[in-house]
């Protein structure tokens, strides 16, 4: 299974004081040193978090094979554009608004065809993988494949966010939505809201290649590392 690390949380840290740290690109290394198939980033409109300059590094990067790069981007002429210019090796386009915390919902594919198609032409002529995020249900995977995206990444919020049987019942309509995807001859992604206590239930779908995760790994990182990042200061003040 592929992993894919979304590394926008790095950037957030950053903007929130406006510093040049902690540094995305530094942080791309290190996942890929943990075990990372691919890096992944979100050029939002609003630059709240990666910012072009990030997006440019990765992708020379990605360029030069250092990585395997995934662009996540909301459907517009400018993002297109930049897209086409930077050529990662791929792109999945979200759904965005302005307000929101986090991409809240799949993208609606199914209406908005062919605007959709014009971007996934446009993508694919440039060389870059196209992947729909959409929720799992038929009318969406059926509108995925009509504008030509290879990949679906499968929205998995709403069972991140759901509990006993409720949670059951999306659990089901990912894995059937899997299975009826990889029937059509797509590949299957599945990513948001996983954390390591609700990750094996997508690793026991067969037809899910890859996952994109963020939040959980940028949370756990900091429990990991704050207990050493505060011994070293301590051992950096220490006066005799
Ligand atoms: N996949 C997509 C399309 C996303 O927009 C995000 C969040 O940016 C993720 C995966 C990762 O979600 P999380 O940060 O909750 O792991």
């Amino acid at each position: 299974m592929h992993l894919g690390v979304n590394i926008d949380h790095i950037a957030t840290l950053r903007q929130a004081r406006l510093t040049t740290y902690p540094d995305p690109i530094a942080a791309a290394h290190l996942c890929i040193a943990g075990g990372a198939d691919g890096i992944t980033a979100h050029l939002r409109e609003d630059r709240r978090h990666i910012q072009d300059e990030d997006m440019k590094t990765l992708a020379r990067l990605a360029n030069e094979g250092v990585l395997h790069l995934n662009m996540e981007m909301a459907v517009t002429d400018e993002m297109v554009r930049i897209a086409c210019a930077l050529k990662p090796q791929a792109v999945c386009l979200v759904p965005e608004k302005r307000q929101e915390l986090t991409t809240e919902g799949g993208l609606d594919v199914a209406g908005h065809i062919d605007r959709m198609k014009d971007a996934v032409q446009k993508l694919s002529a440039s060389g870059c993988r196209v992947s729909m995020f959409i929720d799992p249900t038929q009318i969406q995977i059926d509108a995925s494949q009509r504008v030509g995206a290879p990949v679906i990444e499968l929205h998995t919020g709403h069972f991140a966010n759901l509990e006993g049987e409720a949670q059951q019942h999306e659990l089901k309509a990912i894995a059937d939505a899997a299975s009826y995807a990889k029937s059509l001859g797509l590949m299957v992604h599945a990513g948001h809201g996983l954390t390591l206590e609700n990750t094996p239930a997508m690793v026991n779908i067969p037809e899910i290649e890859g996952l994109n995760i963020g939040h959980a790994i940028v949370a756990d990182a900091v429990f990991k590392g704050l207990k050493c990042a505060t011994a070293d200061f301590k051992a950096l003040i220490k006066r005799d």
